[in-house]
């Protein structure tokens, strides 16, 4: 009743706030400071939102109705509030394991430092040539992993590329051939170290891609296996494989597969950047996390971004947001966050079974700037649905020598976000087409191609520079605005039954496209489809 109440109340400011400007908020001297907020070396501005005071205390009343801060405390105590899978959900415990923690039985802290200390053992090793290939010292090391197994590694190896002086990492995931085929042409079995990343070690795409490296590696070297190690919570599925439990590192089943880089999943990471790095980026999160913690629901970064969310996804109806990093090597964190988002608060159900009755998570797309400028940003600017633009920017590139680049990128995303606050009305378009030298009825025709309705909401996130640390504090931010909005919205954000079908069906349609099955349960299309595939139409 009190969530209904609270739901209204933030519909009813919608309602209101789709009357005015967001230009206009800004008559406010203090429009900026008061709509900012800045934690952990993060500056959040949401200034350029139709938000206002009332509207943001009728946000703020919802996450308390929703118990977003008692839901928070039982995720950081072991609660098991993944229920439909009845796990406890303790990612963060990955990156903070100094807390003692007690999970049916298990010290579940004592196993992650354990696990840990294991990973930054074999690292220095690979690192530093104590365990080499059969042809020498390691060169490059291949993760082979899907979804959360691979979008966080392959993500932050690209980010943190400033800080990489081990073996070069390489990434395959799809199991389309070309993914492996490419991988395996420019490397040498002898100097490689395969990671076979999958939780369950039983994921379709990653296990193909496993077999076929270990027949490539089989025809260079005596003992393919000895070059692979794996990462599971399935040890002795792993052991089936091949790889013997010296060579697994383990994580429990509460951490969830897009949750996971902060532990085992990123050790590609840890090679590439080496140990402390890693712990630096996993340091980055924590720091993140005591916030997330302990602020006031108002002062509490995730929780006010999550806010941001909620009022334009599902109060002003906006269906999608844009996640703009301006930072190039944050060219992969859009598919991390499409993953992260959207598997986790993509669902039809509230977490007692029962339908939504508002939309549930956003569509999340997004490239970085200044690319995605010469791409979509012209609907962005004109086109008739309104996108919540995301934009990131550091105060620092990483290439002092070429600081007006940097410069010139700032401007670009700075601009951008104030042009698609103020717009550029009529009279101004008319103006430039005048001095064009258009008149008559070519001059409004032409005038009218130059409007811009301005009046599009955006946020902006700056961070200093992008360290380890700095990405660890944003990639937390995201994970915990995801689930104060599932939160809001009663939806359990750590379970994926949508994947589920497609993947059933796939195996079921492996012998039709061989000719094996005649697919008597298939529909037309599908299987004309196939027999269009098998050449046999
Ligand atoms: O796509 C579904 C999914 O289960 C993701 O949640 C997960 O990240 C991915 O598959 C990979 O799973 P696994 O690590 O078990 O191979």
């Amino acid at each position: 009743m009190r969530l209904a109440k609270a739901w209204a109340a933030v519909e009813a400011e919608a309602a209101r706030a789709s009357k005015r400007r967001i230009a206009d908020l800004f008559a406010a001297p203090d429009r900026a400071a008061s709509f900012s907020h800045q934690v952990c070396g993060l500056l959040l501005d949401y200034s350029k939102t139709a938000l206002d005071d009332a509207a943001r205390s009728a946000l703020l009343a919802l996450a308390e109705a929703a118990d977003v801060a008692g839901r928070r405390d039982a995720m950081f105590a072991g609660e098991k509030i993944n229920s439909s899978e009845q796990r406890a959900v303790l990612h963060t415990a990955l990156r903070d394991p100094s807390r003692p923690l007690t999970l049916d039985g298990e010290d579940v802290t004592a196993t992650i430092r354990e696990t840990h200390a294991r990973m930054i053992e074999f690292a220095a090793a690979v690192r530093g040539s104590g365990f080499t290939g059969q042809g020498g010292p390691i060169r490059d090391v291949v993760n082979i992993g899907i979804g959360g197994s691979d979008l966080g590694p392959v993500m932050a190896a690209r980010a943190l590329a400033p800080y990489a002086d081990g073996p070069r990492c390489h990434f395959v995931s799809n199991v389309d051939g070309a993914d492996v085929a490419d991988v395996m042409a420019g490397l040498d079995p002898a100097t490689t170290l395969v990671i076979v990343a999958s939780k369950s070690f039983t994921t379709i795409e990653t296990m193909t891609n496993a077999a076929t490296l270990r027949d490539w590696m089989a025809k260079a070297v005596t003992d393919p296996a000895a070059q692979f190690v794996a990462i599971s919570s399935r040890p002795d599925r792993a052991a089936e494989f091949g790889i013997p439990a010296s060579r697994v590192f383990g994580f429990g089943d509460y951490v969830g597969g897009r949750y996971s880089v902060w532990g085992p999943i990123g050790l590609s990471l840890m090679l590439a950047i080496g140990p402390e790095e890693f712990d630096a980026f996993r340091a980055g999160a924590a720091e993140l996390d005591a916030h997330f913690r302990s602020a006031p629901l108002a002062e509490n970064l995730p929780v006010l971004l999550a806010l941001v969310g909620l009022w334009h996804h599902q109060g002003l109806g906006y269906p999608t947001r844009a996640v703009l990093p301006y930072e190039h090597r944050l060219g992969r964190l859009p598919a991390y966050l499409q993953q992260l988002e959207m598997e986790s608060n993509g669902k039809r159900v509230t977490r007692d079974g029962t339908p939504l009755t508002r939309p549930s998570g956003p569509v999340v797309w997004g490239e970085p700037g200044t690319n995605g400028q010469h791409a979509f940003f012209q609907l962005l600017h004109q086109g008739t649905q309104v996108v919540l633009c995301e934009f990131m920017l550091a105060r620092e590139g990483h290439e002092p020598h070429l600081a007006h680049h940097h410069r010139l990128l700032q401007a670009n995303c700075l601009a951008q976000s104030e042009a698609l606050m103020r717009g550029r009305s009529f009279a101004t378009a008319r103006a430039i087409a005048e001095k064009l030298g258009y008149d008559g009825e070519a001059l409004n025709c032409q005038a009218a191609q130059r409007v811009f309705e301005g009046n599009r909401p955006s946020v902006t996130l700056l961070y200093d520079k992008l360290t380890p640390r700095t990405l660890g504090k944003i990639l937390a931010l995201y994970e915990h605005r995801v689930f104060v909005e599932g939160t809001i919205l009663g939806i359990n954000s750590f379970d994926q039954w949508g994947v589920e079908l497609g993947k059933e069906l796939a195996t079921a349609l492996g012998p039709v496209l061989a000719g094996e099955d005649a697919g008597a349960d298939k529909d037309g299309s599908t299987l004309a489809l196939a027999a269009w595939l098998r050449d046999q139409e």
